[in-house]
């Protein structure tokens, strides 16, 4: 029989007495409006089909159904909706297959789990990733799958949102079959033979309940909402993902199902899952740079070299390591390059204890370094990234030096923090080459790289970083060339508001809650700990060397006493041995209080909302003045750094999506309020926020 087209994007068609429904949505056939439709269609037809003995629900392209169509998400839900489909879809009195192929996700596992029987090749994965949208699985998920696994893993994957491979989800009883090779059509078609062959019944996973009677009554969920208090802190939609897993165990199905949806409905509506939402197509949109296209012309990039085999040095070599890049370090003593790598294997031993890696794969890695003591190691590699601490006179050396030796087409790239990519690619004569990739510490765990480019940095360097980033496993996204660029320009302003905050009267224990409190993994003080104090004083060393005006902190009496931050055991905060829990420190609070005595200052009693407003508000006119000046092309570029860079809370959407939901005329308003009181730059109300609030628009906008 000819495939017989439902809708555009799902056919139905018979081979032998199996009827077959296809989806084709690219690129990862999603649910949206149409594919629902299409697919009831294809079971009503398969249903009336007399011929069709068994029925198959396979996919083409690359995945199975990867979940609901999230573009649809706050948009009024069109039928049929995808309850109604899982529904049906069960209820089909014809034994259904669905045979899985790439990631069966959400939405897409739910419709798995509404057929009968489950067949995968070995490649596939499963998962219900709801939670990460800050939603819960809404379409049967937390009443099926836990009738397949027992309490504990269905509120494992659904909590955690975690992908599980075929093998694994066969042995969980997820999936009833998992073959080897990759021809899902045939898998899929081998299975549902055999299914009409042996005569297998219809199977519904609603009327399975050996698993439900076992766990009822379970102290599970108790445990698990304590776990989440600690790992999920601020999250909203985690915890209805336990109370919908507790409804299977608690309510017949069809009442669970209701349970289900209102909690959904609920997780729907919160402000968490639209952050989510604009995070996760934020991540992807970054990529999409202005002024590349898919036609500008990549490099390869085969080997790297790296100088500097600090922290920070040895950290972005593991990043190429563990794709397979090898990797070449130069140092100037053999004693930091032998620290260097030590430090890297202790790394790689720590993940084989973990049972993260086999002791085979650390010595395969550490097989792909070449540490050197010379540039001239540098002459046949791809891309060179400078990695030594912040002077721009040593980096304009090296960028000298790496002119002459690097072969014609190498990047050379540096990981500057702060300082000027033009300045430093005005050492080399070929600054078209010469871009700045910028990683976050440590850098082999933080996700972020923030690409930079110079005046001259050709197209081909900067669409080959962006490659880069995506073959490192990292968020790449492309900004321009100024102080501190997007991420650390917007911290600066914050460093200098919470420090003056303390200056003022505030504790640095008051600031840091605040910005917890907001959803930060911590606060500025701490964080300047886990840095280095030394660091900041560095750069404010500097700039004041520079001729600029910075005035003189309390920190800056920390690093002058060797109080250098969680590396010395003392630095804001006090730390005891072997942990990184900050401790406020008396003799801190004396010498801050030395401090203000000096500079004549009377502590007042600051409030919580003064702290959020000068800190975070401030970033937001920092990011308008950043968009003003096309530093940032877009709101999300500068969300995303945030969000991957310094663990802005994802659920708030980061600084430029949340200052929407704060409403611009409010912060407007307080910037106004600060530049009367406090004063300084950073206070100048930036004309993109006057002008978005005179037209009453937002930055979502632009
Ligand atoms: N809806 C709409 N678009 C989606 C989508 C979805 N569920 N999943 C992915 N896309 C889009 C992406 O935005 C991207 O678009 P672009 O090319 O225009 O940027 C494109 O598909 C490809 O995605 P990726 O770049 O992420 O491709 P990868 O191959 O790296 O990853 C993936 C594929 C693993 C499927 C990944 O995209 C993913 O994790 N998607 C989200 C899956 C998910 O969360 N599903 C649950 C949805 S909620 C739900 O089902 C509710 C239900 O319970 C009621």
């Amino acid at each position: 029989m000819r495939g017989e087209i439902m809708s555009e994007v799902v056919s139905y068609n018979r081979e032998g007495n199996i009827g077959v429904i296809t989806v084709n949505y690219p690129p990862v056939n999603a649910l949206g409006q149409a594919v629902r439709s299409g697919l009831l269609a294809a079971l009503e037809q398969g249903q009336k089909d007399t011929e069709a003995r068994a029925l198959l629900l396979v996919c083409e392209g690359r995945t199975f159904i990867a979940g609901a169509d999230i573009r649809e998400f706050g948009k009024p839900m069109q039928e049929p909706t995808l309850p109604t489909l899982v529904n049906t879809f069960e209820n089909s009195d014809k034994p259904l297959v669905a045979a899985i192929h790439g990631t069966a996700l959400g939405g897409g596992l739910e419709t798995a789990l509404s057929c009968h029987y489950r067949v995968a090749i070995s490649s596939a994965k499963v998962g219900l990733p709801e939670v990460k949208l800050g939603l819960l699985p809404g379409a049967g998920g937390t009443q099926r799958l836990p009738r397949l696994t027992g309490a504990r893993k269905a509120l494992e994957m659904i909590t955690t949102g975690e992908f599980v491979g075929a093998k694994d989800a066969l042995a969980l009883g997820i999936l009833d079959a998992v073959e080897e090779g990759d021809d899902i059509r045939a898998v899929g078609m081998a299975y549902a033979q055999k299914v009409v062959d042996e005569g297998k019944p219809v199977r519904r996973v609603r009327d399975i309940t050996d698993k439900i009677e076992a766990d009822k009554g379970s102290d599970v969920f108790d445990q698990f909402r304590d776990e989440l208090k600690k790992r999920a802190r601020g999250l909203f939609s985690p915890f209805k993902c336990v109370d919908a897993v507790e409804a299977a165990f608690n309510l017949p199905f069809d009442e669970g199902m209701k349970r289900e949806r209102e909690l959904f409905m609920e997780c729907m509506e919160s402000p968490q899952r639209a952050g989510l939402i604009h995070s996760f197509f934020g991540e992807r949109e970054v990529s999409k740079v202005k002024g590349l296209s898919k036609d500008t012309p990549v490099r390869d990039v085969k080997s790297v070299g790296i100088i500097g085999a600090g922290t920070m040095g040895g950290g972005i070599a593991m990043n190429f390591v563990n794709v397979g890049i090898p990797v070449t370090i130069v140092e100037v003593k053999q004693e930091a390059l032998d620290k260097g790598l030590a430090i890297i294997r202790r790394n790689y031993e720590n993940s084989a204890k973990k049972g993260k890696l086999t002791q085979e794969q650390v010595e395969q890695r550490m097989a792909l370094i070449t540490p050197s003591l010379t540039y001239d190691d540098f002459r046949d590699v791809d891309l060179v990234i400078e990695a030594v601490f912040e002077n721009m006179a040593i980096k304009k050396e090296i960028f000298a030096k790496l002119d002459e030796v690097c072969k014609p087409g190498a990047i050379l790239a540096s990981n500057t923090s702060t300082l000027d990519i033009d300045e430093i690619a005005s050492a080399t004569k070929r600054p078209e080459d010469v871009v700045g990739m910028h990683f976050f510490s440590p850098a082999n765990v933080m996700k972020l790289l923030e690409n930079v480019r110079g005046s001259k940095t050709s197209d081909e360097v900067k669409a080959t970083v962006m490659a880069v980033a995506k073959k490192i496993k990292k968020v790449g996204v492309m900004v321009g060339n100024c102080y501190g660029f997007v991420g650390n320009r917007m911290l600066h302003k914050r460093g200098t508001e919470a420090m003056s905050l303390v200056d003022e009267g505030a504790t640095p224990q008051q600031v840091d809650k605040v910005l917890t409190d907001l959803g930060f993994p911590m606060g500025q003080f701490a964080m300047s700990d886990l840095a280095g104090i030394d660091v900041g004083y560095r750069i404010r060393e500097e700039r004041r060397k520079a001729g600029e005006d910075i005035p003189a902190s309390w920190m800056d009496k920390l690093a002058e006493q060797g109080r250098l931050g969680q590396k010395t055991q003392a630095g804001v905060y006090k730390y005891e041995e072997g942990s990184r829990k900050p401790i406020p420190d008396p003799e801190v609070e004396q010498l801050i209080e030395q401090f203000r005595k000096e500079q004549g200052i009377t502590p007042r009693e600051i409030t919580n909302q003064e702290i959020l407003e000068r800190c975070v508000y401030v970033m937001i006119n920092e990011g308008a003045k950043i968009l003003e000046e096309g530093i940032a092309d877009r709101p999300l570029d500068i969300d995303i750094v945030w969000i991957y860079g310094y663990g802005f809370p994802a659920y708030r959407g980061g600084p430029m999506f949340w200052a929407d939901q704060e409403g611009l005329d409010t912060i407007l308003s307080a910037v106004k309020k600060y530049q009367d009181t406090v004063g300084g730059e950073q206070w100048e109300p930036a004309a993109l926020l006057e002008k978005l609030v005179a037209e009453g628009r937002k930055f979502a906008d632009l």
